[in-house]
């Protein structure tokens, strides 16, 4: 599904706005995402910390799984907001890869300004799906 210039300024000013709640006191690296369902809502999510490191959450799989915990699981488009428009990370791929490789991926800057528009699966090709296991 495509999106306009204006739902695209929308979702990238989801994720600015609530940047400011990421939860960084160990990496100072606040990220913003923001992912547009089929039904036309916006769930957002920052990242968040731990003391234990490996147990931080990134801000794209927080906005997916409130999605999901609110029972929807159709994607158009997910915007992720970092001061140098970083990447998503090779587990939020992987996550976004479960719901689907056609969303929209927008990447852009602490202005959001769009550094890269892409999809899933032209971030993570040969993506490992639900189609990929055996039927029980
Ligand atoms: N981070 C995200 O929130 N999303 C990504 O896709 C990449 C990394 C977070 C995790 C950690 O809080 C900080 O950025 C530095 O890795």
């Amino acid at each position: 599904m495509q999106i306009n210039e204006e739902q695209k300024e929308t979702l990238i000013q989801a994720a600015m706005a609530v940047r400011h709640w990421a939860y960084v006191p160990y990496s100072h690296y606040p990220v913003g995402a923001a992912i547009l369902t089929t039904s036309g809502k916006i769930y957002d999510g920052i990242n968040v910390e731990s003391a234990a490191f490996p147990t931080t959450m990134c801000a794209e799989r927080v906005a997916i799984y409130k999605a999901v915990s609110e029972g929807e699981r159709d994607f158009v488009a997910i915007a992720v907001v970092t001061d140098n428009a970083g990447s998503p990370c090779g587990g939020c791929r992987q996550v976004m890869a479960e719901f689907g490789l056609e969303t929209i991926v927008l990447i852009a800057d602490g202005e959001g300004k769009i550094s890269q528009e892409t999809t899933v699966s032209g971030l993570l090709p040969g993506a490992f799906t639900p189609k990929d296991l055996p039927s029980l």
